[in-house]
Parts: structure tokens; C-alpha cells; sequence
């Protein structure tokens, strides 16, 4: 047994678990009329209520003695004062430094990194000015109109999930187009759209080796060096967002159009460095400032509040206490904002990416479920995919309901619907139907005898599947920096508390590797036979189909 499956506070939530498990949250509603005050609160501009969870307060009492256990307080200090806790990259983790608005020194061999910080955020500041006023201006001296971010995982999903959240602050000139997979589509597709001559291209790589998001930059380079006639016009139309100078340089985009980011932000939680560039174009640097502020916000939330009252723990702790003791394998993420419909797959990246990992910070394997699948889309659409799984599968699956009140520029009765359904669905998900309530229903309706008995099994909900609710006033910039930080913060304290290492991802690289002598493969004639049979075969039937 592991360290921390035989722990004190482990063992007594195992224990715990056999007095919740059958307990049913309609009861517990019932029993304690201040269950929604007690299991509520509020910060950053978000109000979380997790009373719809099949919790008591000694749940929550144990759950707490667990992150205590696992020294969660101590380890957000070392996060926040940037000791090395990635330690199989032996690198710092400070995507918090980069929203640090005290501006107190913060030190990474010796030096300090917030002048730099500061300086890059001044850069990104003066540029995106100088596009939005349009005295940035193309060679042909027009204003730029379309902005094309070219990256991919931590150099996309966080500006394009940003961008799209927050259209309504979004220039009215401007148009944001992402640029991720290299299957050719994307770019060929957005290419067709645009007009060299107001075309900005960034092209967004930590590494700047990624090779989906190289050929995607080379295929946006040679079409706009052939429609501009000359290549001294790519400083006017190429920036670069990245760690790697020196790849910047090689690829022909001048070092003076280079945002700098550094090696301590992975790159799931980049989009508040320089990678953020798109946001600040598009929305402004006050808007992106506010962002910051909001996430710093929730850091301040996070690191000053007690366990009981912060929220990142609280929705931390809840996921552990499904994931390990109720054995649920996925978190779904549901929305109620159409602008919102690519956070789940901007939460995705971030919680898989960090928490997919089978062996603790000691190299020893555990004996304990890690990180879920994380999934979801627009909440709305699901009640009529996915939701009757939710409700009447045998799987448990904990899910995030999140929706903002104010919806500006859309009419009645749009928002009323759409929260009447959001309300709805996490009471349903809670209540459950009864054999006695279906009973009624049928029978009002004329159901009787044998066709009643017939339909009430299919027709009950057993109910007690666990919701989380954030609601928030209406999404500003300030109001999703603090969600996004939120969920960063959940993701770390899980970590923590699961001792592993949220902050590497050897496990993209594998695939990578095989990726790069595939390609020699498939461009070698002749039989390939160095694979397995499978992959063998399936690289001979695609050579042997592939036109010429
Ligand atoms: O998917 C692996 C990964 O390394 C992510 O962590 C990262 O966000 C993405 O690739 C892109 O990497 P880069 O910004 O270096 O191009």
C-alpha cells in the first residue's frame, strides 16, 4: 500500500465512505434547511455552491484533514515562491508571477523574475496599441484586419478559449483566427479568407520545434512571401511568441518582433505570458490586464484563505472524494454560455495534461486513481446527447455546471429558458425521480395495471449524482481570470495531494518520437517492416493507396 492509501486521513474517509455512500442528498436536503448556506461561498466574482454533493460535514471535516495530510498549504507557498516543484524538468512553476500585481520580488537562481515580467507585459501593451489604432500598419500601408494565431495545445486552446468567451470586448476591425492541426485544413481554409496586405501572423510555440505548428508557420510564410512579392515584408506580418530565440531567428521572423516567455510557465498555463498576445490585441490591454487581475484574485483567495473557505481546495478535495472512494473516471464540464463552449477543451489540456500520471513524485507507481477524463462542450446541447447517460447510466460522473446571468444583446425569452433548463438539471441530477412520484405521474396520466408496473422501472431516476454550480453576474475579463485560475488551482492541489508531478507531460513525447521516423517511413519506397505487424500493415496499405 501506498504512503497514501495506509495514511491516517486516507484510511478514514475509506471508512467514512461506507456511512455516505448510501445516503441519498435528497434526505440530506431535507434534514438540514441551511445545507445550501453551509455548503456555499463565494469569491473573485464567482459563486460556487457544492451543497448538491453526496457530502456531510465530516466529509468535508476529513477531506480537509487529507489536504492537510498531504502538506497542500505548504506546497502552495513553494508554488507561489517559486521553488522548483517540477521537478523532473527541475524547473519552477510560476504562471502565477506572471499575474503578480503586488509586484513583490520573485526569485529563480538568484534572479528576479518580475522587471522581466513586467518589461515583456509593457511589450505586449505598447504592440497591441499599436494594432488596435491601426498605426501598426501592413506593406501596403493598410491597417491589419485579421489576426492568425498559429500554435497548438497551451500556445492555442488558452487564446482561442479567451478570445471566444470574450468576444462581446473583442476590436470590431479585428478578426481572430486559430491555427492548430497540421492536417493541412485549417490553414489552407484560412489562408483562403484572408488578405495578405492585413494580415498579422503570430506564431505561438514555447519550444518553437513543434512541428504541427512550424509547417503550419512555413505554409502561412511562403503564401504570404508570394503574395507580398518580397521577404523584407515579414517583419511587418510575423511576430513570435516563444522561449527559443534562437528558432525564432532561424525561421527568418527578426528577434525584435519576439515576445519572450520563459522556461517556468508550462505551457497549459501560458496564456499569461506573451502567449496571451492574441487576447491583448483583440481585447485590449486594459481587458487583459483585467484578466490578470481576476486570476490574481483567485491566487490571493488561494493562498491567504483557510482550507474550509478556499474554493480551488474545496473543488479539489470534492473530485478526489469521486475519483478515489466513489470510483468516477470522468469530470464533465458543462457551460451554459455558447461563448464558452471551448472551456472544457481548454480544461482538458489543463487538467489531463498535468494530472495523467501513473508514478508519484518518487518514481514509485500508485495504487490510487489520478486525473479524470475531463470533457464536455456548450452545457445546453448536452441535455440532448449525453445527458440521459448522466442521468440513467451506471457510471457516476461528477459534473461542473457553470452560467453567467447577464447575457447582453439577447433578447427574451432566451436567458430565462436557458437558465429555467440549468436550474432544472442540476436539481433533476440531485432529486432524482422516485418509484412513488413516477407512479403518480403515470397514473394521471392514465397508465394503469400491468402497462404502469411495465414502464415505472424504466421511468425512474435514481438520482444523488453530485453537481457543482459557479454562476457568476455576467463573464468579464476579471470574472474568467479568476475561473480560469480556479480550476488551475484544483488542478494543483489534486497533484499535491495525489504526489504527483501536474507540471511535465513525457507522455506526449512518445508519440512525437514515433511521429518523426514514421514520416522517413512514409516517404521511403518500398515495404516498411520495422514495426509491429498493425503498424506495418496499416503504413504498407496507406503507401500502397496513397496517390502519386
Ligand atoms: O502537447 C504537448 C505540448 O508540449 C503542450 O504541453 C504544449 O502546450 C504544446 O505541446 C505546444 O508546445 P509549444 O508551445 O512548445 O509549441
Amino acid at each position: 500500500m501506498s504512503n497514501l492509501t495506509s495514511s491516517p486521513a486516507w484510511q478514514a474517509l475509506t471508512e467514512h465512505f461506507k456511512e455516505v455512500e448510501p445516503l441519498h442528498m435528497r434526505d440530506l436536503f431535507q434534514n438540514d434547511p441551511h445545507r445550501f448556506e453551509k455548503f456555499s461561498l463565494e469569491t473573485g466574482g464567482l459563486f460556487f455552491d457544492y451543497s448538491k454533493n453526496r457530502i456531510t460535514e465530516k466529509t468535508m471535516q476529513l477531506l480537509f484533514e487529507l489536504a492537510r495530510q498531504s502538506g497542500v498549504k505548504e506546497r502552495i507557498e513553494k508554488m507561489f515562491s517559486g521553488e522548483k516543484i517540477n521537478i523532473t524538468e527541475k524547473r519552477a512553476v510560476l504562471h502565477t508571477a506572471l499575474r503578480n500585481l503586488d509586484h513583490n520580488p520573485i526569485v529563480v537562481d538568484g534572479e528576479d523574475v518580475m522587471p522581466k515580467v513586467n518589461a515583456v507585459k509593457e511589450q505586449i501593451g505598447d504592440f497591441s496599441d499599436k494594432v488596435r489604432s491601426g498605426e501598426w500598419q501592413g506593406y501596403t500601408g493598410k491597417p491589419i484586419t485579421d489576426i492568425v494565431n498559429i500554435g497548438i495545445g497551451g500556445s492555442d486552446l488558452g487564446p482561442l478559449m479567451v478570445c471566444q468567451s470574450l468576444k462581446e470586448y473583442g476590436h470590431a476591425r479585428l478578426s481572430m483566427h486559430f491555427v492548430s492541426t497540421v492536417d493541412g485544413d485549417q490553414i489552407v481554409s484560412t489562408l483562403k479568407k484572408l488578405n495578405p496586405e492585413t494580415t498579422l501572423f503570430i506564431i505561438a510555440s514555447k519550444t518553437f520545434t513543434t512541428q504541427e505548428t512550424i509547417t503550419n508557420a512555413r505554409t502561412a510564410r511562403a503564401w504570404f512571401v508570394k503574395a507580398a512579392g518580397d521577404e523584407k515584408h515579414i517583419a511587418k506580418h510575423f511576430v513570435a511568441v516563444s522561449t527559443n530565440s534562437k528558432a525564432v531567428a532561424e525561421f527568418g521572423i527578426d528577434t525584435k518582433n519576439m515576445f519572450e516567455f520563459w522556461d517556468w510557465v508550462g505551457g497549459r498555463y501560458s496564456l499569461w505570458s506573451a502567449i496571451g498576445l492574441p487576447i491583448a490585441i483583440y481585447l485590449g490591454k486594459h481587458n487583459y490586464q483585467d484578466l490578470l487581475h481576476g486570476a490574481y484574485t483567485m491566487d490571493q483567495h488561494f493562498r491567504g484563505k483557510p482550507l474550509e473557505q478556499n474554493v480551488p481546495v474545496i473543488m479539489a478535495m470534492l473530485g478526489i472524494w469521486y475519483g478515489n472512494f466513489f470510483g468516477a473516471n470522468t469530470q464533465l464540464v458543462s457551460p451554459y454560455n455558447q461563448c464558452m463552449s471551448r472551456f472544457p477543451a481548454y480544461l482538458q489540456q489543463l487538467d489531463m495534461e498535468s494530472n495523467g500520471k501513473t508514478v508519484d513524485l518518487d518514481g514509485n507507481r500508485v495504487d490510487y486513481a489520478t486525473g479524470p477524463v475531463v470533457w464536455g462542450d456548450a452545457g445546453i446541447n448536452g441535455q440532448h446527447a449525453y445527458y440521459q447517460m448522466l442521468h440513467q447510466g451506471t457510471q457516476i460522473v461528477p459534473i461542473d455546471f457553470i452560467a453567467t446571468i447577464e447575457h447582453p444583446d439577447i433578447p427574451e425569452p432566451h436567458s430565462t429558458i436557458l437558465m429555467a433548463n440549468f436550474f432544472a438539471q442540476t436539481e433533476a441530477f440531485m432529486r432524482g425521480k422516485n418509484e412513488a412520484e413516477v407512479r403518480a405521474e403515470l397514473e394521471k396520466s392514465g397508465i394503469t395495471g400491468q402497462a404502469q408496473d411495465d414502464l415505472v422501472p424504466h421511468k425512474i431516476f435514481k438520482g444523488n449524482r453530485p453537481t457543482n454550480t459557479i454562476i457568476m453576474q455576467r463573464l468579464t475579463p476579471r470574472r474568467l481570470g479568476a475561473l480560469i485560475a480556479l480550476y488551475e488551482h484544483k488542478i494543483f492541489v489534486q497533484g499535491t495531494v495525489w504526489n504527483i508531478n501536474s507540471y511535465d507531460q513525457w507522455g506526449v513525447e512518445l508519440g512525437k518520437q514515433l511521429a518523426k521516423l514514421i514520416e522517413s517511413d512514409l516517404t521511403t519506397p518500398g515495404l516498411t517492416t520495422s514495426h509491429d505487424a498493425s503498424t506495418n500493415g496499416l503504413i504498407n496499405y496507406f503507401k500502397r493507396n496513397t496517390p502519386r
